[in-house]
């Protein structure tokens, strides 16, 4: 199942991610995809070294493009758009990917990994002028939709900010999406923009309130779609602590644990 991890800046999405990442590696195998260009600091709260970026096994940025401008428009996915001959669905060719992977077949030099738990990393903006992070975008899209999973198997993708895959159509990169809700305005408001897009994009959108309080819970509930919460997340100064320092986040929280039970029962009826 692959799971994405969104939500307005800071509030929390990398936080959850790691926690429930670390709790669901405990039964099942677990990939974290970092697709945040331009944050660095995920694999420290889940005690890994930095990933090298999957966008050098493909030459870099330079070569990345250099392949998607040589490649010819309809082999761009494997998606199932095509039909053959017989009007039957067929897997297309990826522009990249010589095979499709699982697991299994993920290139070790871009792993971190321990126990039940790797983590990958999409592609960081390091230098000065660059250029955008759009080749990011479409090598993750391709990356998931060419990775087969087990049923034991969890991809949590940790996004950045905002609500950019969604302009772009995220069905077909996930099959869950989390919505990370902190108590304020801008994030409140956000939710309610996610909500539409769930109603749109054929996957479904459940909200994970975080960094709740006694005095704010009530609020926030009746601000987000009540329905879709899973999960309300306690402030709890330790997490706060730990990422002010870059330590690893080493905390067992019972919310954080309902919630990998949902999602992997959510796993199970995908599957
Ligand atoms: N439940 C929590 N209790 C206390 N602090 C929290 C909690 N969740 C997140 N934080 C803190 O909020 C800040 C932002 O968290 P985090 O980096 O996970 O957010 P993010 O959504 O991934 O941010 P970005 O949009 O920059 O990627 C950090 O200081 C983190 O420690
Ligand atoms: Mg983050």
């Amino acid at each position: 199942m692959r799971i994405a991890v969104c939500g307005k800046g800071g509030s929390g999405k990398s936080t959850i991610s790691a926690l429930l990442a670390k709790q669901m590696a405990k039964t099942k195998n677990v990939l974290v995809l970092d697709i945040d260009e331009s944050n660095y600091g995920l694999h420290s709260q889940l005690g890994l070294a930095a990933p090298r970026d999957l966008m050098e096994y493909f030459g870099g940025k330079k070569g990345f493009k250099e392949k998607q401008r040589a490649a010819p428009k309809q082999t761009q996915f494997w998606g199932l758009a095509a039909e053959n001959n017989k009007g039957q669905p067929v897997q297309q060719q990826s522009r990249f990917f010589k095979e499709r992977w699982s697991f299994s077949d993920l290139p070790p030099e871009f792993v971190e990994e321990k126990g039940n738990l790797k983590l990958m990393a999409v592609g960081k903006i390091k230098d000065y002028g660059e250029g955008c992070a759009c080749p990011m975008g479409v090598l993750t899209r391709e990356f998931l939709e060419n990775l087969d999973l087990g049923k034991d198997d969890f991809v949590i993708v940790d996004t950045e900010a905002g609500t950019e895959h969604f302009g772009r159509g995220v069905d077909k990169d996930f099959d869950l999406i989390l919505v990370v809700v902190d108590p304020s305005y801008e994030s409140l408001k956000l939710s309610k923009k996610f909500d539409e897009f769930g109603a749109q994009c054929g996957c479904g959108v459940y909200f994970v309130l975080n960094k709740v309080e006694p005095d704010v819970r009530e609020e926030m509930l009746a601000s987000v779609n009540c329905v879709n919460v899973v999960a309300e997340i306690p402030a709890r100064r330790e997490l706060f602590k730990a990422s002010l320092k870059g330590e690893e986040l080493d905390l067992d929280l019972e919310e954080i644990a309902k919630l990998a039970e949902f999602l992997e029962k959510a796993g199970s009826l995908t599957h």
